[in-house]
């Protein structure tokens, strides 16, 4: 694993946005796994401001979302649809058709997560997944358990997760207790991964990952079995180094 590190948030937002951005113009049909959080708030706006200076388009970028909750539909505001399209999709060319979000509210999730599995499947490989970390170690919203061998599943969402993302919902009942998420045997497919990484609180979770054991109980140690993971770290996360 490759660490970059950056002086704080808004230089890893750029310095991500200009890896992506290199890809996407060199790579024929780029496939982008996209993540959601507060941490890929600001590559969305540096992507959004580089094509809107026609720098780049994403009219043949496909893109697959980690995850989503299970109940909410896309008009939700709590959504992970609801949140690329105002933070990223709606803002540039990509065709809708070509910007995938699992369906939470499907009325059969297993059968969604399979065919979520299959439209990746058809586009061969994700040739570059941005991720964020959760601060029990989760990617996507693969818990700490998650077999490394998961595909894209439902998932039970552990109450640390739900208590960390009530601050985006108008009372902390209201966050779903499940979730659709990429499994870590799918996020390992991708041929490289992007790991950002901001702030103090992300400290102690950096370090594990980094100098901790790979182990189903921290699902990011995953990551130190790929052979292509930038982590872009700000000097805040890495403070427990
Ligand atoms: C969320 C998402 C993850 C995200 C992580 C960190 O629950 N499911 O994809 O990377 O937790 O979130 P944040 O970036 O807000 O710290």
């Amino acid at each position: 694993m490759e660490v970059i590190k950056v002086k704080n948030y808004d230089a890893m937002s750029e310095k991500a946005c200009s890896i992506i951005m290199n890809r996407v113009i060199n790579l024929d049909n780029p496939v982008l796994g996209l993540a959601t959080g507060s941490t890929p708030e600001g590559l969305y706006e540096y992507l959004i401001n580089t094509y809107k200076e026609g720098e780049i388009s994403f009219k043949d970028t496909a893109t697959f979302n980690l995850d989503e909750y299970v109940g909410l539909a896309p008009s939700n505001p709590n959504s992970y649809h609801y949140y690329m399209n105002e933070k990223l999709f709606k803002h540039i060319d990509i065709p809708d058709k070509l910007a995938h979000v699992p369906n939470g509210s499907a009325q059969d999730l297993d059968s969604e997560c399979r065919h979520y599995e299959q439209l990746m499947r058809d586009r061969k490989q994700i040739d570059v997944q941005i991720l964020g970390l959760g601060l029990n170690g989760h990617i996507g919203f693969n818990e700490p358990g998650t077999s490394f061998e998961s595909r894209t599943h439902v998932i039970d969402l552990d109450e640390t997760t739900r208590k960390a993302n009530a601050r985006f919902f108008d009372a902390p009942e209201d966050v779903p207790n499940k979730a659709i998420t990429m499994g870590l045997e799918t996020i390992m497919d991708s041929k490289e991964i992007i790991l950002l990484v901001s702030g103090a609180r992300k400290a102690e979770p950096l370090a594990r990952l980094l100098h901790g054991e790979v182990s189903e109980e921290f699902p990011a140690s995953i990551l130190q079995n790929h052979k292509d993971v930038v982590i872009i770290a700000d000097e805040a996360s890495l403070s427990e180094l």
